[in-house]
């Protein structure tokens, strides 16, 4: 693992999809049988892993993605530190995250850190965090702040 994550480099790749293969083991998800599965890197070298935790109130399921990126943060990363963030999912295609997440994803994660979308044959879809969500909302568009 390096310093840079390179999405055009085959090894760093296969590393953060068994990564996000690994975290997906970790999925509680009884009613939508869909396991998903995130992992981000920091320069540092570290890896903080995520998964789609599910609850019979269905309005208080969380996603993978952002239970990483919130574990990254309590676990004391600095922003700026955080330079990928993969996923996958058993879904039919590339795991895409869903709104929400690409909302926490453009507060919590820097805009350069490259979000990587698996499929399960290990394709996958690039896109930094400034291209995550045309319009995207953040603080400089609150008056008060
Ligand atoms: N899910 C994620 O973990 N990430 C996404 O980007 C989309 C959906 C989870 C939520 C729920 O547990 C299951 O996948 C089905 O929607």
């Amino acid at each position: 693992m390096m310093e840079k994550f390179d999405v055009n480099n085959k090894k760093d790749i296969e590393e953060l999809f068994n990564d996000c293969k690994k975290a997906q083991q970790l999925s509680y998800s009884p009613y939508s049988k869909t396991k998903v599965g995130a992992c981000i890197w920091t320069k540092d070298h570290k890896k903080i892993y995520g998964a789609n935790i599910e609850n019979a109130a269905y309005g208080d399921c969380i996603c993978a993605e952002r239970t990483a990126m919130f574990s990254s943060h309590l676990q004391g990363n600095k922003k700026e530190d955080q330079i990928v963030l993969g996923v996958i999912a058993e879904f039919k295609g590339y795991a895409y995250p869903c709104g929400s997440c690409r909302q926490v994803m453009s507060e919590l994660l820097p805009l350069d850190c490259q979000v990587i979308m698996f499929n399960e044959q290990g394709g996958f879809i690039h896109l930094p965090v400034k291209d995550i969500m045309p319009g995207l909302f953040t603080s400089k568009d609150l008056k008060n702040i």
